[in-house]
């Protein structure tokens, strides 16, 4: 098993930088994020935005990805390819997925949008959606075992009748795109790696208003679908393990105090 790597102070200003241009560019998409514009559009503002700020976009050419950022409307689980073709419209959901490389360092979030009016059960599955992040965020602390998070997130799941993607994880992140550990967001209490100061990694769980399981599409071999078709959702934020507990190094809303 490959370790996990504890970051150096250098290493960690690197990854906080990194971090916050990538919080940066969930922010400044916003103001695009309408009816009628397509996804590419989308793609090619978070593309420019980064670049200006010297940033490099991490899945840019990542095991053959094509695009700047990964744009997941309503059934796509992840990994939604930006096109042309895919225009936005009133009463969608979806999730812009945005990874930078500044100065080599890596800064991996998420979060949702919505289009005009969405129905009740959408904003529902977007709101349970993001309890489970700060659930899982509420977990970090050094001493505490990496399994918790995923505890933490499938015991609530189970009492709000959606259910977990097991499929695709969060991960270490920081010096490569993704490390070690892998961070489930469904699974057994006090189990897995334990939590040490200067670790960096990201929770994002994906929630489905369904059944868990996904489907990658066959024929662009990235986007992964909810195998109902029916809604899923994401939120996800890069984290470091300080001595006393956690830092949200993707937040720029100042919603989450270092503790
Ligand atoms: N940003 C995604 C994650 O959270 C990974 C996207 S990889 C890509 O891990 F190749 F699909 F872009
Ligand atoms: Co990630
Ligand atoms: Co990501």
């Amino acid at each position: 098993m490959e370790k996990i790597i504890i970051k150096t102070p250098e290493q960690i200003e690197g990854i906080r930088k990194s971090s916050k241009l990538a919080g940066q560019t969930l922010e400044y998409i916003t103001q695009f994020v309408k009816e009628g514009v397509s996804t590419e559009f989308l793609d090619q503002k978070i593309e420019a935005y980064m670049r200006e700020n010297g940033a490099i976009p991490a899945t840019l050419g990542y095991s053959g990805y094509p695009k700047s950022s990964c744009i997941s409307l309503n059934e796509v689980v992840c990994h939604g390819i930006p096109s042309e073709n895919i225009i936005l419209k009133n009463g969608d959901i979806l999730n812009i997925d945005v990874t930078t490389i500044l100065d080599g360092y890596f800064g991996d979030t998420s979060k949702m949008y919505t289009i005009g009016e969405v129905s009740p059960i959408a904003l529902e599955l977007i709101e349970v959606t993001k309890h489970c992040l700060d659930l899982g965020i509420q977990q970090v602390k050094p001493g505490n075992q990496f399994g918790n998070i995923g505890f933490a997130i499938g015991k609530y799941i189970k009492s709000r009748g959606f259910s977990v993607v097991y499929e695709f994880c969060g991960h270490g992140v920081g010096i490569k795109f993704h490390e070690e550990p892998q961070i489930d967001h469904s699974s057994r209490r006090n189990t897995g790696p334990y939590m040490k100061p200067g670790m960096t990694f990201t929770i994002e769980p994906m929630i489905n208003e369904g059944r868990p399981g996904t489907v990658v599409d066959k024929v662009d071999k990235w986007t992964a679908r909810t195998v109902d078709n029916k809604l899923s959702a994401q939120f996800e934020h890069t984290i470091l393990i300080t001595e006393t507990g956690y830092e949200v190094l993707t937040d720029v809303t100042g919603e989450y105090l270092v503790c």
